[in-house]
């Protein structure tokens, strides 16, 4: 399980999206938000949802970076996620986490970023200079405002009629697409690098189940629903008491890991079909090998999405559908030829 925060300073529609997206899953955890400001509907949609929330005053976070840094060291966490975040990251944090904080900014970066362009500011402009395309980039953070290098970007279509809020709805429908899949990206490249420090083991007193077992070794998710986020925490809103008090008895990893339970994190975006029975079915009924060469891509699209590479995870897909297709045209050519040879007396 990799450790993820959020940083928030408003609505937190796309800190709500990344809980949902994640915490059900056993790979990535959202384990706690922290905001610059008091009264921000996101603290109760965090509360809602189990997660940790800490307030830190705007001097803290200009003064203090330290304390920050303390509070995310002690929930281990390993990547950020700045999600409609407008305060300034001090430079010790993000030397701290370089290449683990990323931005989301609505807009096809670098146009339209750097000082005063954040959230309606931003659509604003893009309405007023007559654009055809808008549309939102996740980017790593730097000491350069908005110019960290981008990990995912997206376009949406600018109509004539639209208005910066109709032009901020259609950004935000590609936000909660693509900044899960950043927040993958980077969580897989920083397990990759660092594999025994981040990597938490099965605990070894918890038998898998034969279906657990299979899944793993096929590189597909078993059926175990998710378990729902019991976690409660109640904000403190005392800008001096910035410790958060556990108010419900269960805590989520306790629970999660403890029954030892596969359920993949949800995604938002679907999985490509991976056609694993239809390959097992031709290896079975057409042609053997072009079959299990369908079932070796059936289990990369499982294992490519996991690792949030939706690119390969599609491309393994498309390579299954085909050797499937290979499988059974070989298959029936086989057998239709096979036949009337039989019939001749020639096999
Ligand atoms: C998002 O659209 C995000 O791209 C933007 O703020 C909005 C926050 O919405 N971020 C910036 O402008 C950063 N410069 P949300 O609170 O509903 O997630």
């Amino acid at each position: 399980m990799t450790n993820i925060a959020v940083f928030a300073s408003g609505t937190g529609s796309n800190a709500v999206n990344l809980v949902k997206s994640f915490n059900s899953g056993n790979r990535i955890h959202v384990a706690l938000c922290l905001t610059d400001r008091e009264d921000i509907p996101v603290i109760e949609k965090m509360r809602e949802l189990g997660v940790e929330t800490i307030y830190f005053p705007r001097s803290v976070w200009k003064e203090n970076p330290q304390a920050i840094l303390d509070v995310l060291k002690s929930h281990d966490i390993k990547v950020i996620a700045l999600a409609g975040f407008l305060s300034f990251i001090k430079e010790e944090i993000i030397n701290e986490y370089e290449g683990r904080i990323l931005n989301i900014h609505p807009s096809l970066l670098p146009a339209y970023g750097g000082k005063g362009m954040h959230g309606g500011n931003v659509h604003k402009a893009v309405i007023e200079a007559g654009e055809t395309k808008s549309g939102a980039t996740v980017h790593l953070v730097t000491n350069d405002l908005d110019a960290g290098p981008i990990v995912v970007q997206r376009e949406v279509e600018v109509l004539p009629d639209d208005s910066p809020e109709s032009l901020e709805a259609k950004v935000h429908e590609v936000e909660y697409l693509i900044f899960p899949e950043a927040v993958m990206k980077t969580v897989a490249a920083f397990n990759k690098q660092t594999p025994s420090e981040s990597n938490t083991p099965t605990p070894p007193d918890i038998p898998k189940s034969v279906d657990d077992a299979w899944a793993e070794t096929l590189g597909i998710p078993n059926n175990v629903p998710p378990i729902p986020n019991t976690a409660q925490t109640h904000f403190s809103s005392q800008p001096n008491n910035m410790s958060p008090t556990p108010a419900g008895p269960t805590s989520y990893s306790a629970t999660a890991s403890s029954m030892g339970q596969r359920s993949m994190a949800l995604q938002s975006e679907q999985m490509p079909p991976t056609y694993l029975v239809w390959s097992i079915i031709m290896t079975i009924l057409c042609c053997t090998i072009p079959g299990i060469v369908a079932i070796i891509f059936s289990a990369k699209v499982s294992s490519k999405y996991y690792e949030g590479d939706l690119d390969g995870s599609r491309r393994a897909s498309r390579n299954a559908e085909i050797w499937i297709i290979v499988s059974f045209v070989l298959g029936v050519l086989s057998n239709t030829l096979y036949l009337p040879l039989a019939l001749a007396g020639l096999f």
